[in-house]
């Protein structure tokens, strides 16, 4: 797969419509937007800085502070002290890393954090780090230390281990040892393969060898938990009462008297960003919903229920169906489905939004995995493509400002903030759906029967899957209508009719995602319900690929 497709399917947020149409208007304007607002950060109330040794698991460390009602940020370990300083932390917290510390060149957290007396935990490489700064000594081991091991205590009374057991199961990974802690570190844990398991100082200086922000470390939250609150002092102000309440008071801040727009895709990111923009603002943003022909069933009729009805917000509704399909006629390639998509997308906005008047500010539900800044080399490509995703051109000509209300919110906080502002949960919990739609789902031309064929089908796996109560667990579920025809027959007759695909995957990220295990009665009662109910289709095969190799979508 060539890096043009790649870049397309970079997907952290699931709400990537609009933000994939932005990088294609970016090719075609070739300008950038204004400079975006310096909205207020939540750590204004407490906060933990993470500096960020480029570890796999670094954006669950934040998501577990996170889930302690602590705002934190991940900070690259080679970022100036300024940065952390800005955030006036409470703590911080060295997340692992790839490197051995004892080769040139290792990165190290920058010395300061040394000296400001603020309470620090290393977990993994950031112990091995701190060990390594502070004067202790650390070597490659004999063997690499992977998987589960038994930790028990030395020091019941630390307060990193409030409320545990005398000893837990940890999840290890690591190739280097600690073989001599820092002067004034005492060992506070140890495993059969880690004398040092866990250590730390009368400063509130601590090390762990282990990963407690892995699901494998089942204890490991409390852990977390016992430094936040415990050792930091934290008192758990980032709820989402309080995200809204100040994301409300920055945006009325920046906004004043000036007007803002919206692009609504009916997803849950774009949704949260809109009506949180609402609240503060209220009829000073105007929301463009454009109905791009390639939606599901009923999709464009429930969105504009909730936000008219519901929310009471200004929303432009332009139904450009017509529009979309006379520039899909003929276009068989993925790509060039994605591009002709994405140009209708910006002109029909365009259209749109010079009716409005003078428009100041462009609102985007950009989440915090897009923004995230990272050291490894994986995620700071995704980094600059999603950056590249977010803050693309088209407005450029209307030289808008960019909101982006989310900015520091993971998804499942986005989806938080959504049931706590009262969006629908049909709403809050949707399933991401790509923005070119159901043209990426229909192999070969998207025409107007064929579009009907696959709704049909899809409007069966939905109502099957939600009825077996599965919704929530998939990341997404749905039908694709192949070009490849079959013989079938029914009653007499032969027939000849569209093979269609379901689609379910297990997923985190979307970077990854297994196929689903579906009850053999939920997939029957799908295959049936297709075949006898959608005109045109006489076969029903289930994808059992995941990915990689395979993508989620087929196109
Ligand atoms: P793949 O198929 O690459 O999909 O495994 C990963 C995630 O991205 C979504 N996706 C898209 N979303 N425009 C979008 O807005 C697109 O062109 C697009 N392609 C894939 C897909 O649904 C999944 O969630």
């Amino acid at each position: 797969m060539s890096d043009k497709v790649d870049s397309h399917r970079v997907a952290t947020s699931d709400d990537v419509e609009v933000s994939t149409y932005l990088e294609i208007a970016k090719e075609l304007h070739g300008e950038q937007l204004a400079a975006e607002l310096d909205v207020i950060s939540p750590a204004a109330r407490e906060s933990i800085a993470i500096i960020d040794f480029g570890s796999q698991y670094s954006h669950l460390i934040a998501r577990r502070v996170r889930e302690c009602h602590v705002y934190c940020e991940l900070i690259p370990y080679d970022a100036p002290w300024e940065r952390i300083a800005s955030l006036q932390p409470r703590g911080l917290i060295l997340s692992g890393g790839p490197a051995s510390v004892y080769q040139r060149g290792a990165p190290l957290a920058p010395v300061r954090i040394y000296d400001s007396h603020l309470p620090i935990l290393g977990i993994c490489y950031g112990m091995q780090a701190l060990t390594h700064q502070l004067g202790g000594q650390v070597a490659p081991g004999t063997k690499r230390e992977y998987g589960q091991a038994v930790l028990h205590m030395s020091d019941e009374d630390s307060p990193l281990f409030s409320g545990l057991p005398p000893s837990l199961s940890v999840w290890m990974s690591h190739g280097d040892l600690i073989v001599e802690m820092p002067p004034g570190f005492k060992t506070l844990a140890y495993t059969e393969n880690s004398p040092f398991a866990v250590i730390g100082n009368s400063n509130n200086a601590f090390g762990l060898q282990f990963h407690p922000e892995v699901i494998h470390t089942p204890q490991g939250k409390t852990i977390i938990h016992n430094f936040l609150y415990r050792v930091c002092g934290c008192q758990g102000t980032w709820t989402p009462g309080n995200f809204i309440t100040d994301s409300i008071n920055a945006i009325r801040e920046q906004v004043k008297g000036g007007r803002v727009i919206c692009a609504l895709s009916g997803g849950v990111d774009s949704a949260v960003a809109a009506t949180l923009v609402h609240k503060a603002i209220g009829d000073q943003l105007t929301c463009i919903f454009v109905n791009n022909g390639l939606l599901r069933r009923e999709e464009a009729e429930r969105a504009l229920n909730t936000f008219r009805k519901n929310l009471r917000m200004n929303v432009v509704y332009a139904n450009a169906s017509a529009r979309f399909l006379k520039q899909l006629k003929g276009v068989t390639d993925p790509e060039m489905k994605r591009r002709r998509v994405g140009e209708q997308f910006i002109k029909v906005f365009e259209y749109e939004a010079a009716k409005l008047g003078r428009i100041h500010f462009l609102a985007q539900g950009t989440l915090y995995p897009d923004v995230i800044e990272s050291t490894s080399k994986e995620t700071k490509a995704a980094a600059r493509i999603k950056t590249h995703h977010n803050v693309g051109g088209l407005p450029s000509k209307m030289s808008l400002t960019l909101i982006e209300p989310l900015r520091y919110l993971f998804k499942d906080e986005v989806r938080e903030v959504g049931l706590a502002l009262g969006l629908p949960e049909d709403m809050v919990w949707r399933q991401p759906f790509p923005g070119p739609g159901l043209a990426i789902r229909i192999i070969g031309e998207a025409t107007k029967e064929r579009l009907e064929i696959l709704r049909g089908a899809d409007w069966i796996v939905m109502n099957e899957i939600k009825k077996a109560k599965l919704y929530h667990q998939l990341w997404q579920t749905f039908a694709i209508l192949t070009d490849v025809r079959s013989v079938g027959v029914m009653g007499d007759y032969r027939t000849y009719g569209y093979l269609v695909a379901v689609r379910a995957v297990t997923s985190q990220d979307a970077m990854t995602a297994d196929w689903a295990r579906l009850p053999y009665d939920v997939l029957a009662r799908i295959s049936n319900r297709i075949v006898n109910e959608v005109p045109g289709v006489n076969r029903v095969v289930y994808d059992i690929t995941s990915k990689p190799p395979s993508t989620i979508e087929w196109e």
